[in-house]
């Protein structure tokens, strides 16, 4: 079901505004059911009980897989793209891609896994995660993937939280030149937690210590299975999966997601803001480890019957020009990146997008932070040539899909403007005391005032914290932790997050995590964290330390520190080492302060009045990094 002019856009938007179960029946025809619903959607932001497509039965892989077997079976549903250059191809059709589901899931089930059990994913980028993702969901085991750059500690902490029953990974994998030693991770993850059994998939063939109690071989475990799995029948609402996001406050969330409306919402977003069809080769660069891989290089390209891109590398692997030499060796023609991405591979110069072949790109994506104004050009002139059409897809872990975004070709794009909400969504901005914000030209809190099919249902294990989280900020209202800017032509643009969380990467990072990770260093007293702008990361971390150690001495311990609790993509670039931090009479620290100190941003530090010594602010600047 594809948008095809802009008038048909903003008609299907009010329909699915006015009339949802309308709407959302229409596009749920699309998709192959065991049972259709009896109910398209029920609850509200009042009672946090939503619950779409109630009383339907399905499979998600019936419908990323079986259907498209029948139809299709020769034809690509996966482009594997290893770390090292190849001439070679490697793929999957969707007849090997259901081939290989089977055995696993066969395997997984040998093993004694079940509808409801969890299952951890801690792998590289190779097809195996694909196939393994998959596998969990056609028996109806709960997949939780955690990223392969997550350290020992917060795997453990994932794998724990979720009582993961069996943890997959691979022996170790390459990324560009680095080594990523995943079992060696698991093994020291497993000290603190406990799993029935670890797969190990083979990639880089290392030596690695194998525990022939727990440990099996991914080969050992799918060969002699059967080719053919029947998928397990999973009610609209069962879980499909978990996956752990940073909050303001506390540990990560493992956010849950239900089969029917995800697979729904995230295929039908696709479809439309891509215009995507059959003859589309598809390259979503993130990592399954992320949301983005999760909707949009798993489930919606493959339940939308195209061809998959997966890259096991990193952009500037052996050069520059790795993502436009994939561009051309593959004919891409849809391809969605994050910022930081086309950010890194700016300020590697212009010669790298020089002597390849993109004219198979049509449309360009982004998403993760906000892009700014340079890249958004450089991306528009140098790699789409100034005839894709880029779409800026705002969205979240907890949304599931895209929420605000233009459709490529179809509504007018604007630098740095994720635009126009999607159908089924009802953006508001408010201000602080939750009052709406009417009109254009206006800035505010972004929330939703309607549920959508995607949207998490609640925190794994906690739903108490769910509703605080999300529910309680603005009653009725679905807090995105997002400010936004309405322009004069209703457009929206995202402006970053207004709660302590950083997005670094694209990565998105609580602030609370890295400094209970940095107080857990006995030469430490207390920290303060807050992200700066960073030219290429978007944004960077900037920790304010108080302690007696001071120099290089006290830096390195803590960055160590944080890699071993968190993963380095929560290392703190800078360090400063302070004597007091800017506390309020109550002993709060304000952060506002800090953020402009770190930013450089001295002229407007605001009131400085309430503070208990405003002499702290002075100290701070002069110590500046
Ligand atoms: O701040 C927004 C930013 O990323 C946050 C969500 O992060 P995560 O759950 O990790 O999901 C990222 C991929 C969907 C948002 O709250 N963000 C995401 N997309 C955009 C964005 N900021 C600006 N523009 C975007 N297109």
């Amino acid at each position: 079901m594809q948008i095809k002019s802009f008038e048909e856009y903003q008609s299907w938007h009010k329909e699915s505004i006015e009339s949802p179960d309308t709407f959302w029946a229409k596009v749920a025809e699309n998709f192959e059911w065991e049972t259709k619903w009896k109910k398209v959607k029920s609850g509200d932001f009042n009672d946090i009980n939503f619950k779409w497509f109630e009383g339907a039965k399905l499979n998600i892989t019936v419908n990323a897989i079986d259907r498209h077997v029948k139809k299709s079976p020769h034809k690509k549903a996966v482009i594997f793209e290893p770390n090292q250059p190849t001439a070679s191809q490697e793929f999957l059709t969707y007849q090997q891609l259901s081939d290989e589901v089977c055995r696993f899931s066969n395997g997984l089930k040998s093993l004694g896994v079940q509808k409801g059990d969890v299952v951890c994913l801690y792998m590289g980028m190779t097809p195996e995660l694909l196939v393994a993702t998959l596998a969990c969901a056609r028996i109806g085991a709960i997949h939780s993937v955690v990223f392969g750059g997550f350290s020992a500690t917060a795997l453990s902490d994932r794998i724990n939280d979720a009582k993961a029953k069996i943890l997959i990974t691979h022996d170790s994998v390459f990324r560009g030149t680095k080594e990523i030693n995943l079992k060696d991770i698991c093994d020291e993850a497993l000290k603190t937690s406990s799993v029935e059994n670890t797969i190990v998939a083979r990639r880089s063939m290392k030596n690695v210590n194998f525990n022939v109690d727990n440990d099996i071989w991914w080969h050992d475990l799918v060969d002699k299975q059967l080719t053919t799995c029947a998928p397990e029948i999973m009610d609209a609402e069962d879980p499909l999966f978990i996956l752990y996001t940073s909050g303001s406050t506390g540990k990560p969330k493992g956010l849950m997601h239900s089969t029917a409306g995800y697979m729904v919402g995230t295929t039908f977003t696709f479809q439309n803001v891509f215009q995507t069809d059959e003859n589309s080769i598809y390259w979503c660069t993130a990592d399954i480890g992320w949301i983005t891989g999760h909707s949009y290089l798993v489930y919606a390209p493959l339940i939308s019957g195209v061809t998959t891109v997966m890259f096991e590398g990193v952009p500037t692997y052996p050069d520059a020009s790795r993502f436009w030499k994939v561009v051309e060796k593959h004919k891409i023609t849809h391809f969605y990146t994050a910022p930081t991405a086309i950010r890194a591979l700016e300020a590697c110069g212009i010669e790298y997008t020089k002597n390849v072949d993109l004219g198979s790109l049509k449309v360009l994506g982004t998403v993760g932070e906000p892009i700014n104004v340079e890249a958004w050009e450089w991306y528009n002139e140098n790699i789409g040539k100034k005839k894709c059409p880029i779409v800026d897809t705002w969205w979240q872990t907890e949304t599931g899909a895209m929420m605000i975004s233009s459709l490529a070709g179809i509504t007018k794009t604007k630098p740095c403007f994720a635009t126009l909400p999607l159908p089924g969504v009802d953006p508001v901005l408010v201000d602080a005391e939750g009052k709406e914000i009417e009109g254009n030209n206006v800035e505010g809190n972004l929330c939703m005032k309607n549920p959508w099919p995607s949207q998490a249902r609640t925190i794994y294990g906690d739903h108490d914290r769910f509703i605080a989280t999300y529910f309680s900020t603005y009653k009725g209202m679905y807090f995105t932790g997002d400010g936004c800017r309405r322009d004069e032509d209703g457009f929206y643009r995202i402006t970053g997050r207004v709660d302590d969380v950083i997005n670094v990467s694209g990565h998105r990072i609580g602030t609370a995590e890295i400094e209970n990770a940095i107080n857990e260093h006995e030469e430490v007293f207390e920290s303060a964290v807050v992200g700066y702008p960073h030219d290429i990361k978007g944004q960077g971390i900037y920790a304010f330390v108080i302690s007696d150690v001071s120099g290089e001495q006290i830096t390195e311990k803590i960055k160590k520190i944080v890699t071993e609790k968190i993963g380095s993509l929560a290392r703190p670039e800078k360090i400063q080492v302070v004597k007091n931090l800017p506390k309020t009479r109550s002993g709060k620290i304000m952060r506002r302060i800090l953020r402009k100190v770190a930013a450089n941003d001295y002229e407007n530090l605001g009131d400085t009045s309430t503070l208990l010594d405003p002499k702290v602010v002075e100290e701070l600047i002069e110590g500046k990094l």
